[in-house]
């Protein structure tokens, strides 16, 4: 009995020291968010994933450091996602080139202005986000010509997420007037990486980020939670390096298997945790564009609005033709794969009213103090 007394007093006493480390760190981040330390963002993430009463807190805490840096506005990105070719095979993800079961598709350049140019009579979107998986058949000049033409037609805020290609080609891009790019680092794990990114490094990704930074994009990065070999060590590594990158965007989404890929009977990443990583990304990051990604919605039907509450400031609706969406299966069950750009956004803007928030006007670009962006 004795013993047992004894026992319970030590847990009591960790579980007190840890509640009190937790409550430091929050408070950092309240007070002096950049003196948030790699301690702190462990304390962070371990407790809040442990303890409900911690996640609420920080949940809180995250929705009130977006409010006070970038404020109400909840920005729509319109995606268009013009081919699903890829030559890579990523373990992870259902459009690799080793998954002969998926039909491909590739859209006309006229075909990708076009829709950029139909996301401008929606209303609400600011930016055009152009995605496709690593597909050389768009070569720099091609997807130059793309870019000048949405520019100059619409006015709209551009960004290119491509994957990894030579920096005269992000040159090209950026002269042809692309604001921003979107390469997420996916996993700080450089083996990890190594593993489930055949024929690619780490090391290489940031280099090209790194590119894209000299050349003045607003540069977007950002990983997934969950995948099978990741710790809560890698999860911490992971919001160090999107500060060290110092990125303007970061995009954090559950991993969900995918049936034709290696990975298909890995467990699914936990939405929960992945609320906790976005939110200690809001605090990290305080200046940051933090979108509440499609596979959050996808792996929960309430998970775009628990994002929103938990630090998230934008929204990437689909804009582009349905007859695509489901070909475009980086994942299964993509959420609302079937409603048309227009009823999308309005059930997103619906979403965004209820939550008594406001649709970002114009380009929705960089707050973050430090970035000038180059015209
Ligand atoms: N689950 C969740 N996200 C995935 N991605 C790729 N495959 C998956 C998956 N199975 C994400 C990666 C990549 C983007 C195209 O989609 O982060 O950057
Ligand atoms: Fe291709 Fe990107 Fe999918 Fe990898 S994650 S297979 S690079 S689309």
């Amino acid at each position: 009995m004795k013993e047992r007394k004894h026992t319970t007093a030590t847990d009591h006493d960790t579980a007190s020291e840890a509640r009190r480390s937790f409550d430091d760190a929050l408070n950092t981040a309240w007070r002096r968010p950049g003196e948030l330390g790699p301690d702190d963002v462990r304390v962070l993430l371990a407790c809040s994933v442990a303890d409900e009463e911690c996640r609420k807190r920080l949940f809180a805490a995250a929705d009130e450091v977006r409010r006070r840096y970038v404020g109400d506005e909840v920005h729509l990105r319109g995606i268009i996602e013009f081919s699903n070719h890829c030559v890579r095979n990523c373990h992870y993800c259902g459009l690799r080139a080793q998954n002969r079961s998926l039909p491909r598709y590739r859209m006309t350049e006229d075909q990708i202005v076009a829709v950029a140019e139909a996301a401008t009579h929606l209303g609400y979107i600011g930016t055009i986000v152009l995605q496709s998986g690593e597909d050389p058949a768009y070569d720099g000049p091609t997807l130059a010509g793309v870019i000048r033409k949405i520019k100059k037609r619409t006015g709209l805020a551009v960004t290119v997420s491509v994957g990894d290609r030579p920096r005269e080609d992000y040159a090209l891009w950026r002269e042809a007037g692309a604001d921003r790019y979107l390469l997420k680092h996916e996993t700080a794990d450089a083996e990890l990486f190594r593993r489930l990114r055949p024929g690619t490094t780490l090391d290489g990704r940031l280099r090209c980020l790194r590119d894209l930074r000299d050349l003045g994009y607003q540069v977007g990065s950002g990983n997934m939670v969950g995948l099978p070999g990741q710790t809560l060590s890698t999860l911490v590594d992971d919001l160090l390096l999107l500060r060290d990158l110092d990125v303007e965007m970061a995009g954090i989404g559950p991993f969900i298997p995918h049936p034709e890929t290696p990975l298909a009977s890995a467990p699914a990443g936990s939405v929960d945790l992945t609320l906790c990583v976005l939110a200690v990304a809001r605090l990290v990051l305080p200046w940051a564009h933090l979108p509440a990604t499609t596979a959050l919605a996808t792996a929960d039907h309430d998970g775009r609005r628990r994002a929103l509450l938990s630090g998230a400031n934008v929204v990437m609706p689909n804009v582009g033709p349905t007859e695509y969406r489901h070909l475009y299966q980086i994942y299964p069950g993509k959420a609302a794969i079937d409603e048309d750009a227009m009823t999308y956004v309005k059930h997103v803007v619906e979403m965004i009213d209820s939550l008594g928030r406001t649709v970002g006007k114009g380009a929705g670009h960089s707050r973050k103090p430090a970035f000038t962006p180059r015209s």
